[in-house]
């Protein structure tokens, strides 16, 4: 029987477009895994789908003026599409809103409360009269309960950096109406995961993850809580219970089930209904999910929690091969700043096997990495290119020329054409090493060698002069060289699928790649005399002034969504007199030191010379600044504030930051002396 693998890459929110960023995470590696696995042959299942429960849907098609079908049919088109353009080969690619989701997600809900695994509970809950509802923490604004700041977010606050429930707020106002909010109670459904802490942490021993994921989720498990798993709000999974009008499951509750569902609409789909529990309901199934660092504890946790409570017999997840973050020239993606990449645009002049290749050669498997237009470049036209394209094209039309287009026999190998052919097997084995281990990076580093190993024999042997003196050895030297391609196209299949293709054509075969397995064609022996197909281009060349133009275009569309941008505005505070103003004693302040506060991702600890004295003020602005770019800067300076403690640190003052969204600058006031009165 051939192994069972069932592949899964996070589903994605059906509430914009995907970036690249998405891409490199959860994505492409799962892809290329999924590819991988059906080339050894094994009987692989890859689901993916639209998430399109939940908040964030809610939210952002308030935000851009559609009802949260409308926003979930027009995304769930838009990022379908970009899959099919990456040549993704999920299976299935299915969505939450789709009529078989609810049933599998209802089961598991009465089972595990059946089971005594979700118990009610009465809580308070920030309710507005105005709109006659109850708001989650995202739509709530307010004072921050730690240091005061207003408008804090409805679950941290931007300035100190601390998180807390929503209803610790003080004057807590709805973030989309500016109307004010009180508390009111409301029944909710409540997971215990803490019943599941020694059952999860017993499992996960057994588990050889990666290290980053092993003790990140030990850690988490030691710490489950009681966790709601039911929401305020008709945009969801109904509750299956009597008298729960106007409560839906919580979005993380749903999604993950969707693995599940997703599979049973593919098998209902093929014609075999029941086809899904040959994958899920079977002990030798290996189950991997594809994920971002961020969605770790609901793949290695809490679902696996919600599989351990219900009654079906359900795989376990076996393996969690998570990515770290892909930024963008140095940020992270944010369609919101501009800070993107147009993906039409992209696939009106590059292919899908470029952008395949860049990410996955730079893949973020063990720390962050980034999407540089220079990176791509360098990509696309060093590697793809000046190493691969380059072998290709040379061997096929000096084929063309000298073999007359035709498969030339081997003839009497000497120890250079031995050990080349030996060298070929050795890296191939390694970059099936490297599939199974999910290490993209190190795959296409070894494909680059393999075609660097081909140039360096070409070159090494010199065909055109053997094509003069010893026609024999010019055959052997082309016929080792047509090994080289059909083996880099069998390691680049995985990644470079299109690419791969073109090279098994020009082989002169005419079956399809990716219908062979990986040992077959390790071990084929090409027929002698084979017409080969007409040698082909198989990469552009990608000129600077094109990625000049790319930067530009970048520094552009950032500029303009600064300027105009989806701006969403505070509401207005009520007024104060004169007298109240003149009480805030604000000063030029000049920046002399800066530090990041340990353990903080939002907090610097700075050194302000106010002329009088120099203060130390706890400021939530790393993520915008760095800190050397600080020193020396003036900043505008809340110079009587009351000393207040963040993170264990006296923060004596305030520095004053404007912020919209996800942008934050500091006013200037360069050519003042520090102690200057700001009035
Ligand atoms: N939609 C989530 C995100 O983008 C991922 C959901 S994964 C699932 O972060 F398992 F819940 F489906
Ligand atoms: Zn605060």
């Amino acid at each position: 029987m051939k192994q069972k693998i069932l592949i899964t890459s996070a589903l994605p929110y059906a509430n914009g477009p995907l970036h690249f960023g998405h891409i490199a995470g959860a994505y492409l590696p799962g892809d290329c895994h999924a590819r991988y696995q059906r080339f050894k042959g094994r009987d692989v299942l890859y689901i993916c789908g639209s998430d399109e429960y939940g908040i964030a849907i809610t939210l952002s098609a308030e935000m851009e003026g559609r009802t949260p079908k409308e926003q979930v049919d027009l995304y769930h088109k838009i990022n379908s599409d970009f899959f099919r353009q990456l040549n993704f080969s999920f299976d299935h690619y299915s969505r939450t809103t789709w009529k078989g989701h609810a049933g599998p997600v209802q089961q598991f809900f009465r089972e595990l409360l059946e089971n005594g695994y979700i118990e009610e509970k009465v809580t308070d809950q920030l309710y507005s009269e105005e709109d006659g509802r109850f708001l989650a923490d995202r739509y709530v604004v307010g004072e921050c309960p730690s240091c005061g700041y207003d408008p804090a977010r409805g679950d941290e606050c931007p300035k100190c950096g601390a998180s807390y429930d929503a209803i610790q707020l003080k004057n807590p106002r709805s973030k989309l109406t500016g109307s004010s909010l009180s508390l009111k109670k409301t029944k909710h459904w409540f997971l215990l995961l803490e019943k599941f802490r020694e059952p999860l942490l017993e499992w996960i021993e057994t588990k050889n993850w990666k290290p980053n994921v092993i003790n990140f989720i030990r850690g988490y498990i030691k710490n489950l809580h009681p966790r709601a798993i039911t929401r305020d709000m008709t945009w969801g999974i109904p509750v299956p219970l009597p008298d729960t009008d106007g409560k839906v499951l919580y979005v993380w509750f749903d999604a993950p089930i969707g693995y599940i569902s997703s599979s049973m609409e593919w098998a209902q789909d093929i014609g075999k209904p029941d086809k899904w529990k040959d994958y899920w309901c079977d002990a030798d199934t290996k189950l991997i999910h594809f994920l971002g660092k961020d969605n770790i504890p609901f793949h290695a946790a809490i679902f696996p929690a919600m599989i351990m409570g219900q009654n079906q017999p359900y795989k376990l997840v076996d393996d969690v091969p998570a990515n770290e973050f892909y930024n963008l020239e140095g940020h992270k993606f944010s369609k919101s700043e501009g800070w993107t990449i147009d993906l039409e645009d992209f696939f009106s002049k590059y292919t899908a096997d470029q952008i395949r290749y860049a990410i996955a050669a730079n893949a973020p498997e063990t720390t962050d990495s980034e999407f540089t237009w220079k990176d791509f470049q360098s990509r696309c036209n060093a590697e793809l290119l000046g190493k691969y394209g380059n072998l290709v094209n040379r061997v096929m039309v000096f084929a063309s020329k000298q073999c007359d287009g035709k498969i030339p026999s081997l003839g009497v190998l000497e120890s250079e054409d031995q050990a080349f052919l030996e060298r070929l097997k050795e890296l191939t084995e390694q970059v099936d090493e490297c599939y199974a281990q999910y290490r993209l990076r190190a795959a296409c580093h070894l494909i680059m060698e393999i075609a660097q190993e081909g140039n360096v024999y070409f070159n090494s042997r010199r065909p055109w002069v053997q094509a003069k003196e010893n026609r024999d050895k010019m055959f052997t030297t082309i016929r080792c060289c047509v090994e080289c391609l059909k083996l880099l196209a069998l390691v680049s299949a995985p990644i470079i699928p299109e690419t791969a293709q073109k090279i098994w054509q020009m082989l002169g075969i005419s079956s399809k790649l990716s219908e062979q397995s990986w040992d077959d064609v390790k071990s084929m022996e090409l027929p002698d005399n084979q017409v080969l197909g007409k040698p082909e281009i198989l990469f552009r060349k990608i000129e600077d002034t094109e990625i000049a133009q790319e930067l530009e275009k970048l520094a552009k569309m950032t500029k303009k969504v600064k300027q105009s941008g989806e701006i969403k505005l505070e509401p207005l505070k009520p007024s104060i007199t004169f007298d109240e103003f003149t009480k805030l004693d604000l000063r030029v302040g000049q920046v002399v030191a800066a530090e990041a506060v340990p353990k903080s991702k939002k907090l610097l600890k700075l050194q302000v010379d106010i002329g009088h004295e120099i203060r130390t003020v706890v400021s939530g602005i790393s993520q915008f600044y760095k800190p050397e770019e600080l020193v020396g800067k003036k900043v505008v300076f809340v110079a009587n504030l009351k000393p207040t403690k963040l993170m264990g640190i006296e923060s004596q003052g305030m520095v004053l930051a404007g912020s919209q969204g996800d942008l934050l600058e500091l006013p200037a006031a360069e050519a003042l002396p520090p102690g200057s009165v700001v009035s």
